[in-house]
């Protein structure tokens, strides 16, 4: 319960709706409840008529028009849809503010995570599923709403009418009234246990289901590699045997949901039979009337669905509070801090690594030991090295997505984390190996992150020097052709090609290249590199690659080994040095021939 507090800043900001709505809902009840005694004064009206002939003494009260025996129902029957209506209208307005403000509520505490989520390090999402992620802000926050909106509006609901009601009965005949009530406690108590267990029950088959969607999904996902390996029959048997699990819970949830509405029926029966009882020995007696009788039965079905309903609001209360429990552990996770300070621009922009040692959160491996390079404004630099050796390491540390464990980056001869990443971005056009393109057109995708937007003319360059101009003009809307799931799906080389562009049209001081050629053939991939040096003489380019004809033409150049540097220099140095970059050289050359 009290995870539930937190909601408390959300609830007081719309408090408005919160007292509307319980003013509402006191004219409901209020109307409600006078509904009974006009039913039980028209019962003992007709049989004084019955029996005497005499008009009831309320006639008086009554509008003249109104006072003959037909009259005397109808009036009734007028004021009986009167209230009922009256009551309806008030319910209508109880939904309309106390529901609106669960709205509210839901719309705000959805932004206020996403927004959290997004100033995260990358540490909390290497150690947290997307899925876990995505559930927190769909799935918890609607059952949280479920607290803001439903259980408060039933809570408030059913306590107001459970108070008039209980307490007219009580007005009315204080004895006959206990015995009546003695069933409603344990529908409350059955109620919940039944509810209980078919929310249970419902989550596990929530569950299920989504497992069984991203199965699916999976599978589809990788549906070439599925018929590539014949493996349909595999996956038909894996699906089956999930969906079997699936419908044999859904099978259980029908049975506890079969036993619900009996016992409900059978408990207000009860209810209603010692009604009858109790109160047909005290009309008997004289201390109780026929009116009464049906007004205490109408009484009983009145607090049914409150009492029902208690038991529902519990389970509702419990879920929003664990929700609102799993959301709290994502947001008291503090964020990663901009320490960058506003005003520092970088002129040079030469980097230097000094003894940079790297480890990923969470992990106890360095991924990088004691690295030190320079590279100079305006210079080419190449990194190669064996796979896995932390050569992308390097490049994530460059812009800023992680931070050196130990040892210090410097750009511009400043500590890198004196800048904000805001100035790194705009510093870096950075091309990462795994390429991510939206679902959007091609435009949008190459001018993400970029501030000067409108600027076609830059943007055409940035096409041309990425030799994607010729994509542009065949594909069937240029670059309004849209992208991913909702569009095409572009090969290998496009996507780097895209990438490229989307990191020139920044125009760049440096560019940092992870692997991004390595999909496009060596003709255009000396194209490109032509095209830069023409664009623009001044900017740096890091080029990490497994090709040595990619890099050779580098200035400087490092070969990483197992998180360290183990050779340095130019390209001729490192050839006459007959080293593992000799070796590679010699290899990668015997297979172009
Ligand atoms: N997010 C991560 N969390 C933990 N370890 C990681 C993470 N990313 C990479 N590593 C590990 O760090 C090491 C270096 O990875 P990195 O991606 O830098 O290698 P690489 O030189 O770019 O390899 P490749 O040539 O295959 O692209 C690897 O052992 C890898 O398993
Ligand atoms: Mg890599």
């Amino acid at each position: 319960m009290k995870s539930l507090l937190t909601l408390r800043n959300y609830i007081i900001r719309h408090k408005r709706y919160l007292f509307l709505g319980f003013i509402f809902i006191l004219l409901s009840n209020l109307f409600a409840v006078l509904l009974p005694p006009i039913v039980r004064e028209s019962i003992d009206g007709v049989k004084i008529v019955l029996d005497t002939g005499e008009f009831p003494s309320y006639i008086d009260q009554i509008p003249s028009s109104f006072k003959s025996k037909s009259g005397l129902a109808l009036f009734a029957g007028l004021l009986i849809l009167g209230f009922a209506l009256l009551k309806g209208l008030c319910m209508f307005f109880m939904r309309m503010t106390i529901i609106i403000m669960s709205r509210h509520i839901e719309y705000e505490q959805k932004n206020d995570i996403f927004k959290h989520y997004q100033k995260l390090g990358q540490g909390f999402y290497g150690r947290n599923y997307t899925g876990d992620l995505m559930n927190r802000i769909s799935d918890d926050v609607s059952k949280v709403r479920m607290f803001t909106g439903p259980a408060i509006m039933y809570t408030l609901n059913l306590s107001c009418m459970i108070l008039m009601v209980v307490g007219l009965m009580f007005y009315v005949n204080a004895e006959i009234t206990l015995y009546v009530l003695i069933p409603l406690p344990i529908l409350a108590v059955t109620i919940y246990l039944v509810s209980d267990a078919m929310n249970k029950k419902s989550d596990l088959i929530q569950k299920k289901l989504s497992s069984l969607t991203s199965y699916v999904q999976e599978t589809f996902a990788g549906i070439h590699v599925v018929k590539s390996y014949a493996a349909e029959a595999d996956f038909s048997r894996e699906f089956e045997s999930m969906n079997a699990e699936y419908k044999d819970d859904n099978i259980d949830l029908v049975k506890i949901n079969g036993i619900f509405m009996p016992s409900v029926i059978a408990l207000v029966g009860l209810s209603i039979l010692i009604t009858i009882y109790v109160g047909g020995n005290a009309v008997v007696d004289g201390k109780f009337t026929l009116g009464n009788i049906v007004e205490y039965i109408i009484y009983v079905n009145m607090l049914t669905w409150p009492v029902a309903s208690l038991g529902y609001v519990t389970s509702l209360v419990q879920r929003a509070s664990a929700s609102q429990k799993r959301i709290d552990e994502f947001m008291n996770v503090e964020p990663e801090e901009d320490l960058g300070q506003e005003q520092i621009e970088t002129l040079t922009s030469s980097i230097e690594f000094k003894n940079v040692w790297f480890q990923y959160p969470e992990t106890e491996v360095w991924v990088l030991e004691d690295i030190s390079f320079t590279i100079g404004t305006g210079t080419k630099f190449g990194i190669i090295g064996t796979t896995g050796s932390g050569k992308s390491t390097i490049a994530k540390l460059l812009v800023g997505v992680y931070r050196p464990t130990k040892g210090t980056i410097l750009v511009d001869g400043l500590p890198i984390e004196q800048y904000r990443k805001s100035t790194l971005n705009a510093l870096f056009g950075y091309v990462s190996q795994d390429i991510f393109l939206f679902s959007e057109t091609l435009r949008d995708n190459i001018l993400f992150g970029s501030a000067n937007e409108d600027d076609d003319t830059n943007l055409n360059q940035a096409i041309a020097t990425a030799a994607l101009s010729r994509e542009v003009d065949t594909f069937p809307n240029g670059l309004e052709t849209m992208l991913g799931e909702r569009g095409i799906t572009l090969s290998g080389g496009q996507k780097q090609r895209t990438a490229i562009a989307r990191a020139l049209v920044k125009n760049p001081k440096i560019l940092l290249i992870d692997d991004g050629l390595s999909a496009v053939d060596t003709k255009t991939e000396v194209t490109i590199k032509n095209r830069l040096r023409d664009w623009n003489k001044d900017q740096t380019f890091i080029n990490i690659s497994h090709r040595i004809s990619s890099v050779q033409d580098c200035k400087d150049l490092v070969f990483m080994d197992a998180g360290k540097i183990i050779e340095k220099g130019n390209h001729d140095e490192l050839i006459a040095k007959r080293g593992v970059y000799a070796a590679l050289f010699e290899k990668q050359m015997m297979v172009m021939d």
